[in-house]
């Protein structure tokens, strides 16, 4: 057994009420996993939402917290390996260092806002070779959603020149890294925030910032940067809020993906546009990369050949210890990137 400490609640509340540092006890690796030394946390909106009972619901409680870390290799499980088997570039030597990929680590029983984790092998993920421990925390949620969405939206290395793909709130976490990957793949891109102060920031990142934080300003905002043609891809986490101005700026043809909801669940649509203009509209979860036979290898393929363009921005880091303070400073929406927990 190894005894570890880990972030985690009994009830629904906010961050700073809700969690607390506790031990747990872990189980030597059985065949297939492994005990990880935590070295750094790539903080999520998921997890501020989760918390707070505003995500999927907690399995059971007490539940843990957290989907995405960069780690050491402590122990590894005997005999032979069974399962999915991780990316081909992951080494699988104590004292090597690995990523964990969100949606294959259970939130619940596991999460990885702890010191000491025990994983399943198949939640591996590579590390960049030129990435410090901070960066590669907070690299494959971004490129799994990202790379993920744009490829449902049609946006591939192989089809983006020439195309136009909008970010919406792109100072997010995700939408840094969509706008990074849209821009390497040669597409033209338009990001919006509700800042002025981060759309200044996001200017040095895309081809067009704007500043949106209706329908109206968003379509105002994507007809002024495209002459009024409109997007070809679009990859929303605003929902609600942002439905009428995306089904307005969109071209003909236009594909739309949600990712979230943040302002809503309920958007009106109008169909007949919808029609006329030609447009597809997907929903994408970090979990379709997993049912989608070779879609997972592509990804990884995607995140590690465009490792150095898709760069995560650090916000900030932040103590482990200081988790739910953390939090409540994403919840606040003030940064810009990724906020990252050090032990
Ligand atoms: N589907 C999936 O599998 C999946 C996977 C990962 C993440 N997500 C979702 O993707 C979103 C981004 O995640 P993240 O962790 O990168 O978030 P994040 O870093 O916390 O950024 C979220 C940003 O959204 C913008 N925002 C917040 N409320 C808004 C509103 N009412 N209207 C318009 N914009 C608003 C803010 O940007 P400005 O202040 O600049 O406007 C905020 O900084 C989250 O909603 C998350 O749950 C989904």
């Amino acid at each position: 057994m190894t005894t570890s400490q880990r972030w985690q609640f009994d009830a629904y509340n906010t961050p700073t009420e809700a969690l607390s540092w506790r031990p747990q006890e872990l189980a030597e690796p059985g065949p297939g996993q492994l005990l990880l030394k935590i070295l750094a946390v790539g903080m999520n909106r998921s997890e501020f939402n989760y918390v707070q009972g505003r995500y999927a619901p907690a399995r059971e409680f007490p539940s843990g917290l957290g989907q995405e870390a960069v780690g050491e290799i402590l122990a590894i499980g005997p005999g032979r390996q069974d399962g999915p088997q991780p990316y081909h570039g992951t080494p699988l030597r104590v004292g090597s260092r690995v990523a964990l990929l969100p949606g294959r680590v259970d939130m619940c029983a596991m999460g990885t806002y702890r010191d000491i984790g025990l994983y399943d092998q198949a939640a591996l993920a590579p590390v960049p070779e030129s990435y410090s421990n901070i960066e590669a925390a907070g690299l494959w949620m971004g490129v799994l959603t990202m790379a993920g969405a744009l490829e449902l939206a049609g946006i591939t290395p192989a089809s983006a020149a020439g195309r136009t793909v909008l970010i919406t709130a792109a100072s997010s976490s995700m939408g840094v890294i969509g706008l990074k990957l849209a821009k390497a793949w040669g597409a033209t891109t338009i990001a919006t925030s509700r800042s002025a102060a981060k759309v200044g920031q996001l200017a040095a990142l895309c081809d067009h910032a704007i500043v949106a934080g209706d329908s109206e300003s968003l379509h105002t905002g994507i007809a002024n940067a495209t002459g009024n043609r409109g997007f070809d891809a679009a990859l929303d986490p605003v929902g609600q809020a942002f439905y009428p101005g995306l089904i307005q700026g969109a071209a003909t043809g236009a594909h739309i993906v949600s990712y979230e909801m943040i302002s809503g669940r309920e958007p009106v649509l109008p169909i007949p546009v919808v029609m006329m203009k030609d447009l597809v509209i997907g929903g994408y979860t970090v979990f379709r990369p997993y049912r989608i036979p070779g879609l997972l290898t592509q990804i990884l393929d995607w995140g590690m050949a465009y490792a150095d363009q898709a760069r995560p921005i650090v916000a900030g880091t932040r103590a482990l210890g200081e988790a739910p303070a953390a939090l409540d400073e994403l919840g606040r929406c003030e940064h810009l990137g990724k906020l990252v927990l050090l032990p």
